[in-house]
């Protein structure tokens, strides 16, 4: 039995992996070539505004700070239920991230909050549509434009294929991603999206003064997907957890978030986006259509699934879910709340379900954080912290398939009976 998961290389389709067994062979194509600037027109187009290409979205999300020339001590105001790499370069940049709570219903910023939080230091607000589910963008928007603060969408778990969609077009800025898990994928990658002329300008600098890659460390991006194609293979014989650990060993799979990162640290430094990383996510963007269409169908499935089981869907879904272009937006997760989520987890791996992605067990994702250091003050965001205990999330990406959905939802009843 294939395994259901979220972290097995979400994105590596059969074509995904055949694109990067091909740049394997072309290492001239790998820094540098036609595809960077083929992401940037296709993400211009779509979005409008300038865009800029880094390695990772945090480095782009610190490229952008450092544009709009953060200074030490001021604060950006971000949500609790967040990644751990959002923080981090706020610091990293000499600023100080400011913990709103989330609305429950949304898993997004609570707008009170929000109010609450400003300051007279707060220079900006990142508005995380989490798993896809929108953010109140006309609140942060009207917040932002009566303080004169910009706002920063964080697009890494949302695409929208939908022109009259508002996101990643409200904000001042927005980021996104291409990582492993996220809405598109290019393995890795990351870039921002600015609607500033002048932070454009420093944005266009520090693009052409970034780093290279090392060669082997784009080599191990596109492994990535074959790995983990053979390892979903090798889990169906009961080989696929050995096989990942030699992997590891070997320093094939190169970790999300590095322990380091995990205590609060970031490494300043920015890097470009290498080419065959952009030429898998312009690959995955071409397919954005037939990804997302993929995951409302998914939603949809577990939305209905849902109402069989008594489980409660959590509200902001059912109104990004509905037939409105505005919200109808593709989820990059499905969230369901579980009082008993971590002891679920825990025991759907008998049935070959990993659903461990990260997003639990603590406010600044994932597990294992050093809060303190990440300046979290325990008890401050009560919503958040409920949330990541509480939450479990069922995959939508490329390689979950509908029969999978099925099986996954009739373990998920049997174990949450039991
Ligand atoms: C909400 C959110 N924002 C930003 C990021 C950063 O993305 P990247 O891994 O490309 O740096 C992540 C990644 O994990 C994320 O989940």
């Amino acid at each position: 039995m294939y395994p259901i998961h979220h972290t097995f290389g979400p994105h590596a389709t059969l074509p995904f992996a055949l694109r990067s067994l091909c740049l394997i062979f072309q290492p001239w194509k790998w820094r540098n070539g036609s595809e960077q600037e083929s992401l940037r027109n296709a993400l211009q187009q779509s979005f409008g505004g300038d865009v800029f290409l880094f390695y990772t979205a945090r480095e782009a999300l610190a490229a952008l700070l450092r544009a709009i020339h953060l200074r030490s001590g001021e604060e950006v105001i971000i949500q609790a239920f967040t990644c751990v790499v959002v923080p981090n370069a706020v610091h990293a940049c000499g600023g100080v991230p400011i913990y709103a709570d989330v609305d429950g219903d949304t898993l997004n910023l609570d707008c009170a909050d929000v109010e609450r939080k400003i300051t007279p230091r707060t220079r900006a607000i990142i508005a995380q549509h989490t798993f896809g589910i929108p953010a109140d963008l006309t609140c942060l928007r009207k917040i932002c434009d009566e303080r004169g603060i910009f706002l920063i969408e964080d697009c890494a778990q949302v695409l929208p294929d939908d022109p009259s969609s508002p996101l990643a077009r409200t904000g001042d800025f927005a980021i996104l991603s291409f990582g492993r898990d996220k809405a598109i994928s290019g393995v890795s990658g990351g870039a921002v999206i600015s609607q500033k002329a002048d932070a454009a300008v420093a944005l266009a600098d520090a693009e052409r003064n970034a780093g290279q890659l090392p060669f082997s460390v784009v080599f191990r991006f596109l492994l990535y997907p074959l790995i983990y194609r053979k390892a979903r293979a090798l889990y169906v014989i009961g080989l696929g957890r050995a096989y990942l650990a030699l992997c590891k060993k070997l320093r094939l799979l190169i970790p999300i978030v590095t322990p380091e990162e995990k205590q609060g640290n970031m490494i300043l430094r920015l890097r470009k986006l290498p080419n065959a990383c952009a030429a898998l996510a312009l690959y995955s963007m071409q397919q954005l259509p037939r990804i997302n269409a993929h995951r409302r169908n998914l939603t949809q499935y577990y939305i209905d699934a849902c109402g069989r089981n008594g489980w409660n869907v959590i509200p902001g879904i059912q109104i990004a879910n509905c037939k409105s272009p505005i919200a109808n937006h593709p989820l990059q997760k499905f969230p369901l709340f579980f009082p008993n989520a971590d002891g679920l987890r825990a025991s759907l791996k008998e049935d070959n379900i990993f659903l461990d992605d990260g997003w639990t067990g603590c406010v600044i994702c994932p597990r294992g954080t050093d809060t303190e250091a990440l300046e979290y003050t325990a008890g401050a965001d009560p919503e958040a912290e409920q949330v990541c205990e509480k939450i479990l999330c069922l995959p939508t990406h490329p390689t979950m398939t509908m029969q999978q959905a099925q099986r996954l939802i009739l373990c998920l009843a049997k174990r949450h009976d039991h």
